[in-house]
């Protein structure tokens, strides 16, 4: 379709994104609209997949994060991997970046095109390819989205359960290495996938497991699935994801309590895990949070330390199960046991949870989320979370604490005014300082978010430089050009 040898004015367009992303040569290169690369764009996904318009590209220049938009000079909508391959080949001949786009509800600035170039949306890929109920396993297109997939299983008794707050892409989940509530018991996008089709910057399309290969384990080489998970669209587009399937549970009981301080909540959770009790979900929220919950969810809990959890199982585990959470939590002073067993009550509940982002941007009506995600080996989470606090407090500024406690990972989402850069520079401060700190407690500076544009420089603390050379030696291997999501994991 496209003609592979390189016609001229993709020649110029190419020098013209060879300087680097400085301020002025970004804003340099954003204003204008290559046509003759749209009209290639065209020929490959047709003129309605294509579009220059500024509020497509504004929209696609973010994601929820509090990073200043930075919008794709121009946004192509993909329907099929051969569209995604062309568009590659397009792009990676002409040396203009391509930025992957999946549901843009990314927490570090994944999407924002902050040295122009094309952003190719595929959240048109939405076909559910094959489910297989008696393997646990599923194969979808990269634009479907975890609720999307979950509804269509509804009646197979089975579900995928990797739920991160936003109703993401699959796809996007795997470019993030996304988890959410449900890791503690089913693990992360890590643990859940088993085969991905990749399309590489030159257009080559393989399966990072071969093709059609979904077993429960193989000793087949390296391991190339595990290396595109997290890779932020550094690597490649992911189009196709096969993914482990799990049983839904045949009961539940969701309950919250609270405690005196942070301490107590964590030592609750420490112990819960150590009786080898498989509790679904424990998440944490401070008493910020709470009061954010509380406002925005109408619910009327404590503003205290708290802990939600959920309990999975037949009913006579679940007896067994929340007699012992029960014993544990009054051990530690926790009170307030309340229970929400019929399905209203505990949607009420989690969904209370999944809009916290939400409700805590409404502690402060006009802010967007600036939030830090950090995670520790969980016998040090009391302590970086008491120091995390005083960080916050110092500061004097509003920094809510969610955790997914159960595995040492909590998120801040102070609610950032960003037209105050004063303010901006104290969290990011504040944010910084957590990062650093979970470092020093031999943990890391994202357990979910992604290192985006936010954390970079945190990366290379984080792995050394030896380590992070061997990435960037890896970027080098599938993407020569540099052409994918630049400027993104790596300066
Ligand atoms: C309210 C709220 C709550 C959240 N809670 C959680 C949580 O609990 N846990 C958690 O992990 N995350 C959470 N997130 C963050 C977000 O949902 C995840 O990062 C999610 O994985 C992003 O998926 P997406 O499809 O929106 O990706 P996008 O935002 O579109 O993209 C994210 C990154 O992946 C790349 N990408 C997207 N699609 C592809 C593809 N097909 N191939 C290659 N690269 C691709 C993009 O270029 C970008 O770098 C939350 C977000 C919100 C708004
Ligand atoms: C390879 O990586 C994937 C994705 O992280 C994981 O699900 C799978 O179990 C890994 N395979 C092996 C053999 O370790
Ligand atoms: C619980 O409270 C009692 C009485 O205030 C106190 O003696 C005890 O040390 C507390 N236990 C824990 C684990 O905090
Ligand atoms: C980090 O790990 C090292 C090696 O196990 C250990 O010596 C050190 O005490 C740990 N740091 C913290 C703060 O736990």
């Amino acid at each position: 379709m496209f003609c592979r040898k390189l016609p001229k004015y993709l020649v110029t367009l190419a020098r013209s994104y060879h300087r680097t992303g400085s301020k002025q040569s970004l804003q340099a290169s954003i204003a204008k609209v290559p046509d003759n690369l749209v009209k290639a764009l065209a020929g490959i996904v047709g003129d309605k997949n294509v579009s220059t318009a500024m509020a497509v590209r504004e929209q696609h220049g973010r994601d929820e994060s509090y990073h200043d938009c930075a919008p794709p000079e121009v946004v192509a909508f993909a329907e099929s991997v051969e569209h995604v391959s062309e568009v590659l080949k397009l792009c990676n001949d002409a040396e203009v970046p391509l930025i992957p786009f999946g549901s843009g509800t990314g927490l570090e600035g994944g999407v924002n095109a902050i040295r122009g170039g094309v952003c190719l949306d595929v959240s048109k890929m939405t076909n559910i390819i094959s489910v297989h109920p008696e393997d646990f396993d599923c194969t979808v297109e990269c634009g479907v989205t975890r609720n999307t997939l979950n509804n269509y299983l509804r009646d197979t008794g089975l579900w995928f359960p990797i739920d991160p707050g936003a109703d993401a892409s699959l796809c996007g989940m795997c470019a993030t290495s996304a988890s959410g509530t449900n890791a503690v018991r089913y693990g992360t996008m890590r643990e859940n996938v088993m085969n991905l089709e990749v399309v590489l910057a030159d257009g080559r399309v393989i399966n990072t497991a071969g093709k059609d290969r979904r077993t429960k384990k193989t000793s087949a080489g390296y391991n190339l699935t595990n290396l595109f998970v997290g890779s932020e669209g550094t690597l490649g587009i992911i189009t196709k994801a096969t993914l482990r399937l799990h049983g839904i549970p045949e009961d539940t009981i969701s309950a919250v309590c609270n405690f005196q301080d942070v301490q107590s909540a964590v030592d609750t959770t420490v112990q819960v895990l150590q009786c080898g009790i498989q509790i679904a979900r424990i998440e944490f929220l401070d008493e910020v949070s709470v009061d954010a919950c509380n406002k925005y969810s109408k619910l009327d809990m404590k503003v205290a330390p708290s802990l939600f959890l959920e309990f999975t199982g037949s009913p006579n585990s679940l007896k067994d199960q929340t007699q012992l959470v029960g014993d544990l939590v009054k051990m530690n002073n926790g009170s307030d046991f309340r229970w929400a067993s019929d399905i209203e009550e505990r949607n009420h509940l989690w969904k209370a949870r999944h809009d916290i982002l939400y409700a805590c941007m409404a502690l402060r009506p006009g802010c967007k989320p600036y939030s830090t995600d950090v995670c520790v080996p969980i016998s040090n989470l009391p302590e970086v979370i008491v120091r995390s606090k005083e960080e916050i407090q110092k500061a004097g500024v509003v920094g809510p604490i969610v955790g997914h406690v159960g595995d040492g990972n909590f998120h801040v989402f102070f609610p950032v005014d960003q037209s105050n850069p004063e303010e901006v520079k104290v969290v990011s401060e504040v944010a910084r300082k957590m990062a650093v700190l979970a470092l020093e407690f031999n943990g890391t500076c994202t357990g979910e978010h992604g290192i985006g544009m936010g954390k970079r420089k945190l990366l290379e603390q984080e792995i050394g430089e030896d380590g992070l050379d061997v990435m960037r030696q890896i970027k080098a291997t599938f993407d020569p050009k540099g052409i994918l999501n630049p400027g993104k994991v790596f300066f």
